[in-house]
């Protein structure tokens, strides 16, 4: 079996960490214009960086949970059985990986690392940033910014996603709304292919029409379940 899982902030959301657009997720309590856009970044830069330090601080309090623990199972069980596996994550925390996730591609950027526009380097960051902060690469100082991709920016290894998808005989969708491309159109991509397409949500996505299945609930219940199920098929 090829598998392509793309997972969003449901799958986080019991690990304490906020989705979007849940009625008191992060977009009811910030302007996503002001906080997740280039012009938003060069209008008040340290507002930014103040919401994106509140972010990365709060991932030391928080745990994965046993979505992110089945996938690992996941992963683990189909290399066993000489099979392929990619997990492309809309979520910029570090949840996947602390759970022991290997094959993954954060394609809207990470918390945890920082990016200096004015060399481009992108480096591991747990320190808060400012408009003080110097590059430890080129020195530049009040260029440094979180490496997340911002509203109108490209998401990262679109390529390689791409690529795997269309290779996979499986597209699993976890935890996310569906409402923000090009992640929401992956879907789009498998079927095409004619590829069953899963959907593991609390509810049906706004693209829930596009799923060939879908189970319906908490990720840390239906996500563990449909793994052991997967694994036994
Ligand atoms: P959303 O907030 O749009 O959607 C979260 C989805 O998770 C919703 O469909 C919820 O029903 C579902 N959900 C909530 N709790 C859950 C639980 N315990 N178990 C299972 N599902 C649950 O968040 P995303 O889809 O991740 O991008 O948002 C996609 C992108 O929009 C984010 O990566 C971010 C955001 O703006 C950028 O900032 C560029």
């Amino acid at each position: 079996m090829r598998l392509v899982v793309l997972t969003g902030s449901g799958v986080s959301a019991e690990s304490g960490v906020s989705t979007f657009r849940d009625k008191d997720g992060v977009w009811a309590r910030h302007d996503w214009r002001e906080v997740a856009t280039p012009e938003g970044f060069a209008a008040d830069p340290e507002h930014v960086h103040e919401f994106y330090n509140a972010r990365g601080r709060r991932l030391a309090t928080v745990l994965p949970n046993p979505a992110h623990e089945a996938l690992v199972r996941l992963e683990s069980g189909l290399a066993a059985k000489g099979g392929a596996f990619l997990l492309v994550t809309q979520n910029v925390d570090d949840l996947h990986e602390r759970a022991g996730s290997k094959s993954l591609l954060h394609m809207h950027g990470e918390l945890l690392r920082a990016r200096c526009e004015a060399c481009g380097a992108s480096r591991p960051w747990t320190d808060d940033l400012s408009t003080a902060t110097a590059c430890l690469g080129c020195a530049s100082r009040g260029l440094m910014r979180p490496d997340v991709v911002w509203f109108g920016e490209t998401p990262v290894f679109m390529e390689e996603i791409a690529a795997a998808i269309s290779r996979a005989d499986l597209f699993v969708s976890i935890g996310t709304s569906g409402s923000v491309y090009p992640a929401a159109g992956f879907v789009n991509e498998a079927r095409l292919r004619h590829i069953p397409c899963v959907e593991l949500n609390l509810e049906p996505s706004e693209n829930a029409h596009c799923f060939t299945d879908a189970r319906y609930g908490k990720a840390t219940e239906i996500v563990p379940r449909w793994v052991d199920e997967t694994l036994r098929g």
